[in-house]
């Protein structure tokens, strides 16, 4: 199958702002704000009067490029058949007078009008007692797994969210970066469906905290091994239980996590079947889009990506492997 991607940049100055947003949804850490697009807009990825999020990277001062990994995670999620939302380069140069302000663009996955929308926070915050949703160190997975009997889906889902947080390095999927859909709800709170969200905010990933200067470090394999595996860093947000003594890093916790549901093992497999060809392929043509010096992805800085990509599909393979059949 051939993936087919809008490789330019989508111009945003004259898409109407949504001044509901920031009253209404969690001002989370990075400086965001939401759109509506056009009706009839000209690239056809774009929906038509649809909401969508304008997300700047967290400190444009130091980290400008980080934007992109949005931008990745969403082609990657693709490639692995993991579901995460559409997220464009989008530009807006009315967001600061005199200047171009380079974002990822994200489709909005629910339809405002007609569905619900549940944070995984609101969830948790009720099951547990004092439940710390700023710091999220409660959020675990010995309680979510109980869902597996009352949500469809619920290890099928995890199962490729897990893959594609561990691929990416992605250590931010607290409580409030997960939640449900409630299709149709608000148009018939008797007959809805019930279904998870796609994996949203997917920047905390992919290495954007590393300063190009300082890849050359990675060659280390000492190092980059301590990068890639070390349990206080290299881990998902989620502790497997509260109780939890230690933290594990991804590759333990997807190991505990194929020996509880021995289903998930060929679900990940088949999630993790794709090539280094095909990833080069789907993100070849990102470092072309942009020229700003400060904010564009460098050719060094994809490659470093890739590779930190396919160390980290080995080590899951590799623990998949171990679990048997
Ligand atoms: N694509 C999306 N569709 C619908 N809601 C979204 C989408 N992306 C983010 N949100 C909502 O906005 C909140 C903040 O966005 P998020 O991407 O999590 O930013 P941050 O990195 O600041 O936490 C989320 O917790 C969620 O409620
Ligand atoms: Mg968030």
């Amino acid at each position: 199958m051939v993936l087919k991607f809008h490789n330019e940049i989508i111009t945003i100055d004259s898409w109407r702002p949504d001044e509901t947003y920031d009253g209404v949804f969690p001002k989370g850490a990075r400086e965001k704000e939401v759109y509506f697009s056009p009706d009839n807009p000209k690239p056809t990825c774009i929906k038509s009067d649809w909401r969508y999020l304008f997300k700047l990277s967290r400190s444009r001062s130091w980290c400008p490029w980080q934007f992109w990994v949005e931008v990745i995670a969403y082609r990657l999620g693709c490639l692995i058949d993991v579901p995460v939302p559409p997220a464009y380069v989008g530009l807006n140069r009315q967001y600061q007078t005199g200047e171009d302000t380079y974002g990822a663009l994200i489709e909005w996955f629910y339809d405002e009008r007609k569905d619900m929308y549940i944070e995984g926070g609101q969830f948790m915050g009720q099951l547990i007692k004092n439940y710390d949703r700023k710091k999220g160190i409660q959020h675990n997975w010995e309680l979510l797994s109980r869902l597996k009997d009352f949500i469809p889906d619920t290890i099928e889902y995890w199962a490729g969210v897990f893959t594609l947080d561990s691929l990416i390095g992605n250590t931010d999927r607290h409580q409030d970066n997960w939640g449900w859909i409630l299709k149709g709800a608000k148009q018939n709170p008797e007959d809805y469906k019930l279904s998870y969200s796609p994996a949203f905010d997917n920047g905390t990933a992919l290495g954007y905290e590393i300063r190009e200067k300082d890849f050359v470090k990675y060659q280390d394999g000492n190092r980059l091994n301590r990068y890639l595996t070390h349990p206080q860093r290299a881990r998902h947000h989620m502790k497997w239980s509260l109780n939890e003594r230690e933290p594990i890093n991804f590759y333990e916790f997807v190991r505990k996590f194929v020996v509880q549901f021995p289903k998930a093992k060929p679900i990940m497999e088949g999630h993790l079947s794709f090539s280094r060809e095909q990833a080069k392929e789907t993100l070849e043509p990102l470092p072309e889009m942009v020229t700003d010096k400060r904010c564009r992805l460098t050719r060094k800085r994809l490659d470093f990506m890739l590779d930190l990509i396919f160390k980290r599909k080995k080590l899951l393979e590799e623990t998949l492997e171990q679990c048997g059949s």
